[in-house]
């Protein structure tokens, strides 16, 4: 019975010490380069009308913060963006037309401020003017495009949103076929004019590839008529409804594991193209009250962060900056945590992503990701930054194969007092912004590591920068 007993006291503080093994493959190359402005955000087209907006462009705070995200795209789009007509007369009568008049004054007031907060615009145009043949009807969108031009607004573009839900949306419909051919007189507009030689057209916007065979072939079609006119196929991703979320599915691996499948689907189907989440966020219609803008929201933000860059997209871009409860940013102008979150993982994370998997299975609660780090003064070239997190209600260690960690800058985030919490903490620290928008000091806590292993607290967040790493890859 005494044996029994002390055996069973063995096992279980092995349990407790247990800890989690990772490998960094070796390689003398990256396994994927993503963009400078790989973490990119959104504003909703409903939120452009300039006299209902309170997103207020002329305030300096709010560029501040936004500024924060840079290198970045601003993306100008949503269900929204197919109601727009693009207006040079002031009168905001609304006429004949669907959806609402953007002003050419409202314009130019975005335009300066994605200028002040040193973010890339894209803008989505209506693709739902058409003819009755079925064709798209440019006419509107010329106009845009020559008064963008006339004021010298270096953007990018976009043609409509989610066209495989326009059935359900706006009982419409718009063949593969057809949208190519729109796609590439769109880029041939675009060609006419010397700043838009150059610049940039994403789409299609298609929403949830990997779950439908229709999906699918609609992409394959409009990829057969349109491919040289894209620079980007964008598609869009939300694990679940907001009404549908629950603290569980906010924090299951599984989850989080969903995006994968459905991440491998595009990627296999696109193959001449970059591949962009070109909308994306914890939850549809909106997000999860008190959730998806609560630290509960944070792990599904960063796994996508860190998974999106592993397999490969070029460009995640979060719905929403402003509105709705997946903000990043609160209607009072406060951050919330997955603000905080993409600040410090544009502090860090560089565009060179490695290849670090977990020896354990798909179930760990820990999930972490590898990247060179980003140019500091604190580390060398050849530094290396783990990051990822820990959604289980105990700590957890673990080391790393082929990564010698015995000193590491850490930066561990947690939340001010519980998961719901919108207050969140850097190395013990509330993070808060100054009075004008500057950021705090976000200083790292230099580990020394003899034992090679690093530790997650229970509900926690990590990055740590490994310098002098002898990577070859960064
Ligand atoms: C927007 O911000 C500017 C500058 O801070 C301020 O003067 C203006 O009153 C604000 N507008 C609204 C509608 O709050
Ligand atoms: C969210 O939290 C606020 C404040 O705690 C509360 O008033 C509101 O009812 C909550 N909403 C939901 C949908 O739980």
């Amino acid at each position: 019975m005494k044996l029994l007993t002390s055996l069973f006291l063995f096992v279980s503080l092995c349990a407790l010490v247990h800890s989690l093994s990772f490998t960094l493959e070796s390689r003398d190359e990256p396994i994927h380069r993503v963009s400078e402005k790989f973490l990119s955000v959104a504003l909703d087209s409903s939120e452009i009308e300039g006299r209902y907006s309170d997103f207020n462009l002329s305030d300096p705070y709010l560029t501040k913060l936004v500024s924060h995200l840079s290198p970045m795209y601003f993306r100008i789009g949503g269900t929204y963006a197919d109601r727009i007509t693009f207006s040079e007369e002031e009168s905001t009568a609304l006429d004949d037309i669907v959806g609402f008049k953007f002003l050419a004054s409202d314009w130019l007031k975005l335009y300066q401020f994605t200028q002040n907060a040193n973010v890339r615009l894209i803008y989505d145009l209506n693709s739902l003017m058409r003819n009755d043949d079925g064709t798209w009807n440019s006419e509107n969108a010329e106009k845009m495009i020559k008064f963008s031009s006339d004021n010298q607004m270096d953007v990018d573009w976009e043609l409509g949103n989610e066209p495989d839900l326009y059935h359900s949306v706006y009982n419409t419909h718009v063949d593969a076929a057809q949208l190519a051919k729109d796609y590439n007189k769109l880029r041939s507009l675009l060609n006419k004019y010397d700043i838009y030689k150059s610049s940039d057209l994403v789409g299609i916007d298609i929403f949830d590839v990997g779950g439908s065979q229709s999906n699918q072939d609609y992409l394959r079609t409009f990829l057969q008529g349109a491919a040289n006119a894209v620079h980007a196929i964008t598609w869009h991703h939300y694990y679940f409804a907001g009404k549908d979320a629950t603290k569980e599915l906010f924090l299951n691996p599984e989850t989080m594991n969903q995006l994968e499948q459905r991440i491998n689907v595009v990627t296999s189907l696109v193959t001449s193209n970059k591949v962009w989440l070109g909308e994306t966020s914890s939850a549809f219609n909106g997000g999860a009250a008190n959730m998806s803008n609560r630290f509960i929201g944070t792990f599904l933000w960063l796994d996508k962060l860190g998974l999106g860059a592993k397999l490969g997209l070029d460009v995640i871009i979060r719905q929403t900056i402003f509105h709705d409860n997946y903000a990043l940013i609160d209607n009072a102008f406060t951050p919330n945590p997955d603000w905080w979150v993409s600040v410090l993982y544009k502090k860090l994370v560089g565009t060179k992503v490695l290849s670090l998997s977990n020896d354990g299975t798909s179930a760990n609660t820990i999930r972490l990701y590898a990247h060179c780090a980003k140019d500091n003064d604190l580390w060398d070239d050849s530094a290396v930054v783990v990051f990822g997190f820990n959604t289980a209600d105990e700590s957890a260690s673990f080391t790393i194969k082929g990564l010698e960690v015995s000193e590491a800058y850490s930066y561990e985030m947690t939340a001010e007092s519980n998961l719901y919490s919108q207050l969140v903490k850097l190395n013990g620290q509330i993070l808060s912004t100054s009075l004008s928008g500057d950021l705090p000091a976000m200083e790292p806590k230099l580990l020394e590591i003899p034992s090679g292993s690093l530790s997650l607290a229970p509900y926690s967040i990590g990055f740590w920068v490994i310098p002098n790493s002898g990577i070859k890859a960064c």
